[in-house]
């Protein structure tokens, strides 16, 4: 169509698109360019700024490559990717769920490791901490045979693969839940981390006077046939960013029962020094099917620990 006023530039792109052969497809571009548009006339975007966009998207491309996607740390800076994940899970957001973020630190083939074991590979100083989890089915009946991939950063803040000192692997393990749905484990308390901040993510912080850290969490991945996998992170109540993380993943129901042990109470091995830590969690999976993500990474990255400097939130 000729278009005669602002108004019909909607009303032709709509049409364009309403030829879309895949209902779903044409579903999403319909409403994403009346979004779109409603967008540009309600804040009035100037010429200059819609430049300064378009520039903007340019170069959350160009800092993602292999091993970071600035695409996924602008959706969690933004709060989309936790409102995708609420939305979709816990009965579509009916009820509380377990599920959160997968972030980019997942990789594949964890050493697989006995109930009771230890995932410290390599000498790791910090506040010892025994992890103890609960795989349970919408009903409350123990999933038996679940594999559980767990993975968490040092009490330094960092994961594994950013960080030489650490042993391949270390502070990451593959368990089996036992009839009773269970599996547990010794770690160390991990200790929150910066996100980077040398793009376009650090950019929008600084404009909004955030500062950039995770608080303190561990992860888990639990798949089982039957079930949808079931991605989580398990918060430390402790740490000091838990009311703002940088990327919103902190739920309610994810903030983690962590009890501290003094030195009043008998060690549970003759190594472990006061204060120590115990963590309980039950995870419930729902139906659905048992699809392992895409690992962000594939790899122990070599050479020195990122300097990745910490914003202040003002
Ligand atoms: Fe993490």
């Amino acid at each position: 169509m000729i278009i005669e006023n602002e108004k019909d530039v909607t009303k032709a792109v709509l049409s364009e698109y309403a030829r879309i052969d895949n209902p779903r497809l044409r579903e999403i571009m319909a409403a994403f360019i009346r979004h779109l548009h409603q967008f540009a006339r309600e804040v009035k975007l100037t010429e200059q700024e819609f430049h300064a966009a378009m520039a903007y998207i340019v170069a959350i491309g160009k800092q993602s490559n292999e091993t970071h996607n600035e695409a996924v740390l602008m959706a969690g800076s933004l709060g989309l990717s936790p409102l995708i994940c609420l939305l979709n899970n816990g009965d579509h957001g009916k009820t509380e769920t377990d599920a959160s973020m997968l972030g980019p630190f997942w990789r594949m083939h964890s050493p697989a490791t006995p109930n009771g074991g230890s995932i410290v590979r390599s000498p790791t100083p910090g506040p010892v901490l025994f992890v103890d989890a609960t795989f349970r089915d919408a009903g409350g009946n123990p999933i038996e045979g679940a594999e559980v991939d767990i993975w968490q950063s040092s009490p330094e803040g960092f994961y594994e693969n950013q960080d030489p000192v650490q042993a391949d692997m270390n502070l990451r393990g593959k368990f089996v839940t036992d009839a009773e749905g269970r599996i547990s484990f010794r770690s160390v308390k991990p200790a929150g981390y910066p996100i980077p901040i040398d793009g376009p993510v650090g950019e929008l912080l600084r404009a909004a006077g955030r500062h950039n850290m995770r608080p303190a969490h561990l992860h888990f991945l639990a798949c089982k046939d039957g079930f949808k996998t079931l991605i989580s992170q398990v918060y430390d109540p402790e740490d000091p960013n838990l009311q703002t993380d940088v990327q919103f993943g902190v739920t309610r129901h994810l903030v983690g029962h962590f009890v501290r042990h003094d030195a009043a109470e008998p060690a549970p091995a003759p190594d472990v020094r006061a204060p120590w830590y115990s963590l309980q969690h039950t995870f419930v999976m729902e139906r659905g099917a048992a699809r392992l993500p895409k690992p962000p990474i594939t790899g122990k990255a070599e050479g020195e620990r990122p300097q990745i400097p910490h914003l202040e939130r003002v």
